[in-house]
């Protein structure tokens, strides 16, 4: 079996667009969606995320500003600039871009969004609304995941899913997500003894464990529906991800690549999930 590629790239193309007509729209009731996006500190690939978030918004017609600290902010620096962001009427969104440096507690900054402003679904109130099924800002790349799969027309009710990694950005949200639509879910980390013998029970991998070209079509069983949520380098420094594509590709259902894949639905979620909130300002 060669498996299906999940095209990311052309899912999130269609989901900006909408998202875009919606911006459209609620420019002509006096709204501009507003995101403000912080980073601390200048990592690299932090750098590169923040502004794709910056020109996305900006090309889908919302507002964008990007607020660049060094490494040597002070937690209480950043938790005032929080505070000014939650009160400013034309931001609708606040993302503060994750890790932050080791002198800043981020559960205190995430905790310091306003909830109705939490585009990430970082905060506590969103990941309980999330564990109850209330509607909620989902977090970006579980929520995108489960736009995908819906595309394809993969139902997870009564299949089995298969976790790897507990992070709460991505492993622990998205098996609540899988739970949600009825799926049987099974979390597997690094502490997990016989990893192989768990994936090859599962009829959906989502594979969010950070170590590239790690699963290899022996974890996989056959027709397997294999979601890579993996941003490695490989030994040339290439771009992968945590599956070792080549190889599952021929054992898999469906597959998402790397690049291509989740990737570009991170972004396109949380398009619309600031696109939302500033709906909200309608009702
Ligand atoms: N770091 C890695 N992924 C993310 C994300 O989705 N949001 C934020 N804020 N930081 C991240």
């Amino acid at each position: 079996m060669t498996a299906e590629l999940i095209d990311g790239k052309a899912v999130s193309l269609k989901i900006k667009e909408r998202v875009q007509q919606r911006v459209e729209k609620l420019k002509t009731n006096g709204i501009t969606p507003g995101l403000s996006v912080v980073l601390v500190g200048d990592d690299s690939a932090s750098q590169t995320y923040v502004k794709n978030k910056k020109k996305t918004c900006e090309s889908l017609g919302m507002r964008s500003d990007l607020h660049l600290y060094p490494a040597s902010l002070t937690e209480q620096e950043l938790l005032e600039k929080i505070d000014e962001l939650n009160n400013d009427p034309d931001i609708h969104g606040i993302l503060v871009q994750l890790p932050l440096p080791a002198q800043i507690d981020e559960f205190k900054i995430i905790t310091a969004i306003d909830p109705e402003k939490d585009v990430d679904g970082f905060h506590p109130i969103s990941v309980g609304n999330l564990m109850i099924g209330k509607d909620t800002f989902l977090p970006c790349t579980p929520h995108g995941v489960m736009v995908l799969l819906e595309h394809y027309g993969i139902d997870p009710a009564g299949k089995h899913a298969v976790v790897i990694g507990r992070s709460n950005i991505v492993g622990k949200p998205v098996g609540q997500l899988l739970l949600q639509k009825d799926a049987t879910v099974t979390y597997c980390h690094s502490k997990t003894p016989d990893l192989k013998a768990m994936t090859q029970q599962a009829d959906i991998i989502i594979a969010a464990i950070g170590r590239a070209k790690f699963i290899g079509a022996d974890h996989i069983k056959e027709g397997a529906v294999v979601i890579d949520v993996g941003m490695n380098r490989d030994e040339n420094g290439k771009l992968c991800g945590d599956v070792d594509f080549e190889a599952v590709r021929e054992r898999a259902s469906f597959i998402t690549p790397v690049p291509g894949g989740v990737g570009p639905m991170t972004i396109a979620m949380l398009m619309e999930n600031t696109l939302l909130s500033a709906e909200k300002g309608l009702s």
